[in-house]
């Protein structure tokens, strides 16, 4: 399996989560119920899946299997999947466009889309806790994740997002913003495979590739809502702009966060360095992450 280019791979091991989400997500929600159908919608709807990507590109790396990557991968895209949810809502960005679908609290009521959130969050703790390794590590995966999801990572940095479209935020407050509400996950999707090998200088290493990736990945998104197509993006261009968001581009203009977004870029796979080839997957997704137009 290794012998085939990862690039070549990614699109099978995006299915590889899909099936893995979708067939825990059908044994929770069954039947036609409201919540069901909603559920069902935000988790069938067709995302990159660049987190579980990560984490299939480090299990390899680090000699995990891929039956025990299945369970952060999964856990984190529904996580993922939640936080789209409540952040294209009314209160929050209020889009109605997400990966070239109406949004769920478009497609069904805002109601609704609050307990999808809901329901897609707690199921996701419940699967990582459903996974058949030692219970130790279980215990373990479920605080990486709680920590980097919530007031301490993901949730901090949407919330600091929102402060920002009142007053310009500092850059070195936007830096910690983005890498909290895109760099929790990010972080995530690498530190909980480490974990899981056991090595922890790997996790280390890796701990710090993610923070230049999660600032890239963000600095991209924030370019993209400038540059892209709302068609070829799958939800609204100059989403950003309407709201008057403190982002990379507001702050310091599209030339500069292309710089940036390079120098973090470069950054990132000075970190790979130490693991020779076999990072190569790694820094597939870091380059993909910058030159991605959607
Ligand atoms: C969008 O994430 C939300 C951000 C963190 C900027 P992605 O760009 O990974 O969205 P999907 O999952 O591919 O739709
Ligand atoms: C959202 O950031 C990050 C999340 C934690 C969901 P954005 O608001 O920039 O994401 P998009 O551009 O709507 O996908
Ligand atoms: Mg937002
Ligand atoms: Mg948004
Ligand atoms: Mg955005």
């Amino acid at each position: 399996m290794m012998d085939k280019a990862f690039s070549e791979r990614a699109g099978e091991l995006k299915a590889r989560v899909e099936s893995v989400m979708s067939a825990f997500v059908d044994q929770r929600v069954q039947g036609e119920s409201l919540l069901a159908e909603a559920v069902r919608y935000a988790v069938k709807t067709d995302g990159k899946r660049i987190r579980p990507l990560l984490s299939y590109a480090t299990a390899e790396l680090l000699d995990v299997p891929i039956s025990t990557a299945d369970y952060p991968a999964a856990a984190i895209e529904l996580v993922h999947t939640y936080s789209l949810v409540h952040d294209d809502l009314p209160a929050m960005d209020d889009d109605d466009l997400r990966r070239g679908q109406p949004t769920v609290h478009k497609a069904f009521d805002e109601a609704t889309a609050i307990l999808v959130g809901d329901a897609l969050l707690t199921h996701s703790f419940e699967f990582l806790a459903s996974a058949t390794v030692e219970p130790a590590l279980v215990v373990q995966w479920v605080q990486q994740l709680a920590r980097l999801s919530g007031a301490t990572g993901m949730v901090q940095g949407q919330s600091t997002d929102l402060e920002g479209e009142s007053r310009p935020l500092a850059l070195a407050e936007l830096e910690t913003m983005h890498r909290n509400k895109s760099g929790g996950l990010i972080n995530a999707s690498l530190t909980m495979i480490a974990r899981a090998s056991g090595d922890e200088g790997a996790e280390k290493q890796l701990a710090d590739f993610g923070h230049h990736i999660g600032l890239a990945f963000q600095i991209r998104d924030d370019i993209l809502d400038v540059e892209a197509s709302t068609e070829k993006l799958g939800k609204p261009k100059g989403s950003d702009a309407n709201k008057n968001k403190s982002t990379f581009v507001s702050l310091m203009g599209i030339e500069v966060s292309k710089q940036r977004m390079q120098t973090e870029l470069e950054a990132a796979n000075t970190v790979l360095d130490i693991f020779g080839n076999k990072a190569d997957p790694l820094r597939w997704i870091a380059n993909f992450i910058v030159a991605r137009d959607f």
